[in-house]
């Protein structure tokens, strides 16, 4: 048996990854913070997983939840670890407050190593069971800054450096390590965020965040499926060496132009020009 596990699989990438790899002979080990979800899950997937209730952010709850799937690990180890759960928490950094930025930082940075760390040994790090997979679903936010969506980016950056340097100290396990990035994905993190940056609107940065819904509405809409990125983790966790990192977007060379290639100053000025002429704000 070929266990892989999931952190989020109540919706969005995490729900489909749990959908597809199931579907492809996987038993999904996959955590979600409701038990009512969890219940439903475990009767829909009665025999291809296991749903478990966890916060990520929550240490006694993570260990509670690998002990009660001990036994399998023990048995079967584990072929991979997809670091999915997630939160964006938008607005301009001068505004977010320590708590916010804090919880940013928990469940997107934090938390992937703390579930890391304590699944490492299945995946290889104890050298009686073969090496496994990892992959951090990190975002377009892990390589370029865009404003008013900062902690976000801030988070995902930190990511892309925290799955460059497991995939380095794993390498004597042979544990291959990969980030996939996406850009926007028609899930539900574009509704959670919606109406979240009226709260700004009396700072200075009001005008600007004000065009933020319908922003969020256009990336959304532009998004791709789901289905894109869970048949992209299939397909990783069938080549015995990927890449380091898969970027998603429609737009790939225009993307690497602005995050990679050209200058700071310029993209500062493209970003500028963007947000004069409306183009407000982009989330994710
Ligand atoms: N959608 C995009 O356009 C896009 C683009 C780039 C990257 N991503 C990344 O893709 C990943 C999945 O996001 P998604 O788009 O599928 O959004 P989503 O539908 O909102 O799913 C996020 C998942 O993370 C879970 N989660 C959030 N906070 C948690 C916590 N404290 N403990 C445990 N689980 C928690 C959610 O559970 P609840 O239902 O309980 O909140 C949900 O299952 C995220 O890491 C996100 O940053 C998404």
């Amino acid at each position: 048996m070929q266990i892989v596990f999931i952190t989020g699989v109540s919706t969005g990438i995490g729900r489909d990854a749990l959908h597809t790899l199931t579907q492809k002979g996987f038993f999904v080990i996959g955590t979600v913070r409701k038990q009512d979800e969890a219940d439903s899950l475990n009767s829909l997937y009665a025999s291809s997983a296991r749903i478990l209730k966890m916060d990520v952010r929550n240490q006694e709850e993570v260990l509670e939840c690998v002990d009660s799937v001990r036994s399998l690990l023990n048995e079967y180890g584990l072929y991979a670890l997809i670091n999915n759960a997630g939160i964006a928490v938008p607005g301009p950094l001068q505004y977010l407050t320590d708590e916010e930025f804090a919880d940013q930082m928990d469940v997107n940075v934090f938390s992937v190593r703390r579930i890391t760390n304590i699944l490492l040994p299945w995946l290889g790090a104890d050298k009686a069971f073969k090496p496994g997979y990892i992959i951090n679903i990190s975002s377009v936010s892990g390589l370029f800054n865009a404003p008013y969506n900062g902690a976000y980016c801030i988070s995902k950056h930190a990511l892309e450096s925290m799955t460059d340097v497991y995939r380095r100290e794993l390498i004597q396990f042979g544990i291959r390590v990969t980030a996939i990035e996406p850009g926007p994905i028609k899930t539900a993190i574009w509704q959670k965020n919606k109406g979240a940056l009226s709260r700004f609107s009396d700072t200075p940065y009001g005008p600007i965040l004000a065009a933020a819904d319908t922003m969020i509405e256009h990336s959304e809409k532009s998004g791709y499926d789901v289905s894109v990125i869970s048949s992209l983790i299939f397909r990783i966790l069938q080549n015995p060496k990927p890449k380091t990192r898969y970027l998603v977007h429609r737009k790939k060379i225009m993307f690497n132009l602005l995050a990679k290639w050209l200058p700071d100053t310029i993209v500062d000025k493209l970003v500028a020009r963007s947000l004069a002429g409306g183009k407000k704000y982009r989330p994710v």
